[in-house]
C-alpha cells in the first residue's frame, strides 16, 4: 500500500495568494504514485506556530511522510527548521546530510539551507528548500531510501522489524 504524504508549502507570499505555489506541485510530481499517496497539500505562512500546527495535524492523522518546502534559509522569517524541531521526537540527521551532500555539486548555496529531518510518532518529517528546483533536487537525493526508512518506522510489530532485519542480512 502506498505511504500517505502531506505536503506543506511554507511561504508568506503563497499563503496570502500573492504568489502561485510552484514548489508544492513540484514535490508532488516527483513522488511515484505507486509508492506514495499525496493526501493533502497545505499552504502556511512563515510562522513557527502555524507550521508546527500543520505538522502536528499530519502526526495526529498518522501520515507516513510530511514534507515541507520553504523557509529553511537565513532570512529573518525562515523558521521551518525551528517549527520542525518543536514537534519531532527523534532527529534523522542522515537524511538532511544526504540532501545537502547531493546539492553541493549543484550549487554552493546548498549550504544555506538549514533543513532538518526527524520523526514524531510514526511520521517522518522532511524539510526541503523553497525553490521548485531545490525542492526537487533534495527530494530526489533521498527518494530511493525513503521506502525502506518508512517501512522501518512503520513496522507494525516487533516481528515485522525482525523480518526486515533478517531480509537485510
Ligand atoms: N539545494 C539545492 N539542491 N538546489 C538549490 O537550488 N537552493 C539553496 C538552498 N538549497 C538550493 C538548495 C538556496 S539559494 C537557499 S537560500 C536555501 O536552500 C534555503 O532555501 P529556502 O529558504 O527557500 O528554504
Amino acid at each position: 500500500m502506498p505511504y500517505s504524504v502531506v505536503i506543506i508549502t511554507v511561504s508568506d507570499r503563497s499563503a496570502s495568494g500573492a504568489r502561485k505555489d510552484l514548489s508544492g506541485p513540484a514535490v508532488a510530481a516527483a513522488l511515484d504514485r505507486a509508492m506514495f499517496d499525496p493526501r493533502d497539500h497545505l499552504l502556511v505562512a512563515d510562522e513557527k506556530e502555524d507550521i508546527a500546527r500543520a505538522l502536528e495535524g499530519a502526526i495526529s492523522n498518522d501520515i507516513a511522510l510530511a514534507i515541507t518546502t520553504g523557509g529553511t534559509g537565513f532570512a529573518p522569517r525562515d523558521v521551518t527548521p525551528e517549527a520542525t524541531l518543536m514537534v519531532i521526537e527523534r532527529r534523522a540527521d542522515g537524511l538532511a546530510e544526504m540532501m545537502r551532500a547531493a546539492s553541493f555539486g549543484k550549487t554552493p548555496y546548498a549550504a544555506l539551507s538549514r533543513a532538518v529531518c526527524g520523526i514524531a510518532g510514526r511520521t517522518l518529517i522532511i524539510n526541503l528548500p523553497g525553490s521548485p528546483k531545490g525542492a526537487r533536487e533534495c527530494l530526489e537525493a533521498i527518494l530511493p531510501i525513503l521506502p525502506h526508512a518508512l517501512s522501518l518506522l512503520r513496522a507494525e510489530s516487533v516481528m515485522d522489524a525482525e523480518h526486515d532485519a533478517a531480509d537485510r542480512g
